[in-house]
């Protein structure tokens, strides 16, 4: 496996797939990986002859600088996964490497990056879309893999591929989870061991909206069910309950006539630098 630090290096290593004739695919990570990376790393190599993965923590989509502080680095346990699974380089850079003196280009999704999930976190949105469409221009993969769990996400990351005209195609990839439903996520090792058996309280919200919405619920009602269930676990704080309509993120109500995605954050521990997670759902018609 290549490990290449500097943009130089990666675009090196995958000009010499193309002159081989291979595909490349893309994970883009902030590393401390997981069964959650792997999955996109398996379905990545599943339909291309070269995977790439990064890893790089990303400042600019961090608001809080002690939760950028606190994001946990694990690089040597990284490479050890991503070698083990086959994948053909990895691109770790260092922050002036992707961001140069005085870089001042952005990239927004203006709408979808200032709604839901983005009013919690202002200016997150907009720092993702501008590492991922730097890493997209940095590595020219054909097609790169996301993990369904950050739904907005994708969401900001689908339209700026489009927006943009980026030739690249994007794969949303099922979430993988805990034996007890809990998603799979870099910051659940944040968790302590009480936290970590209290949030399981995401998925079982998630599990009641499932079932009101089975039953033909309106919005209002099965925004009360998730509410009863995260409500009746003391140690988790209700951040947001997002139901939405599915791709587009347009806000429904009612009773859905369509497919519908439910997006739900609760934050774990203290005040000052709380461990926020997220699940979500999409509820098909
Ligand atoms: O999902 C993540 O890990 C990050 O937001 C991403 C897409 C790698 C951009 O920094």
């Amino acid at each position: 496996m290549q490990i290449c630090r500097t943009v130089a290096d990666i675009r090196t290593a995958v000009a010499q797939y193309r002159r081989d004739g291979a595909t490349v695919g893309l994970v883009t990570t902030m590393g401390a990986l997981h069964a959650g990376h792997m999955q996109l790393v398996a379905e990545a190599k599943g339909t291309h002859d070269r995977v790439i993965a990064t890893i790089f923590v990303n400042p600019t989509q961090f608001g809080n600088p002690a939760d950028l502080e606190s994001y946990p680095r694990t690089e040597a346990a990284d490479l050890a996964m991503l070698e083990a699974a086959g994948v053909a380089a990895v691109f770790i850079p260092q922050v002036s490497e992707i961001y140069p003196e005085g870089d001042e280009t952005i990239v927004e999704t203006t709408r979808l990056a200032n709604m839901l999930h983005g009013l919690v976190r202002p200016g997150h949105f907009r720092g993702v879309a501008t590492v991922v469409c730097k890493l997209f221009n940095i590595i020219q993969a054909d097609a790169a893999y996301f993990g369904e769990k950050d739904y907005q996400q994708l969401q900001v990351i689908r339209r700026m591929v489009r927006d943009l005209h980026i030739p690249i195609q994007i794969f949303g990839v099922a979430t993988v989870r805990e034996a007890d439903g809990l998603a799979m996520s870099s910051r659940n090792v944040r968790l302590t061991p009480e936290d970590r058996g209290a949030a399981v309280c995401l998925s079982k919200a998630l599990d009641a909206a499932e079932r009101a919405a089975g039953a033909g619920a309106s919005v209002a009602a099965i925004d009360e069910a998730m509410r009863a269930v995260i409500a009746a676990e003391p140690r988790g704080r209700l951040v947001a309950i997002d139901i939405v309509e599915a791709g587009t993120l347009t806000p429904v109500g009612g009773i859905p006539a369509g497919d519908i995605a439910i997006m739900l954050s609760v934050a774990f521990g203290p005040e000052d630098n709380p461990v926020l997670l997220i699940d979500q759902r999409e509820i098909r018609k």
